[in-house]
């Protein structure tokens, strides 16, 4: 029984894992700028390189203390959502 509720926790943990990117953008994130920045006309972002790239400065900039890994859950968050670019 224990095992079986263990599994569950595990697979709820895989399909909303990037519920973290988006949990981590919205608390450090949305108070400058909404999603209407990511769809903005001249948008700055032209690669995956410049999304990785603006994600870092802004993330720095507001000294958020990210770990690598949660920097790229924000970057697959905002591309999954809004720029849809290759990698
Ligand atoms: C202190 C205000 C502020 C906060 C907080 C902020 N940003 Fe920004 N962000 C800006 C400004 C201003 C720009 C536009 C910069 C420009 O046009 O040169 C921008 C632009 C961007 C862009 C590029 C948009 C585009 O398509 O051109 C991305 C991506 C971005 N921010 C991500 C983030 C992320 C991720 C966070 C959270 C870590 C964040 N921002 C937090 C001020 C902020």
């Amino acid at each position: 029984m224990k095992k079986i509720l263990l599994l569950s926790v595990l697979l709820a943990g895989t399909s909303f894992a990037n519920e973290e990117g988006q949990e981590l953008h919205e608390e450090s994130c949305t108070r400058c700028h909404g999603s209407e920045m990511y769809t903005r006309d001249n948008s700055k972002i032209q690669n995956h390189f410049d999304l990785r790239s603006q994600v870092s400065a802004c993330a720095n900039n507001l000294g958020t203390g990210w770990f690598p890994d949660e920097e790229a859950a924000v970057v697959k968050f905002l591309n999954d959502q809004y720029y849809k670019l290759e990698k």
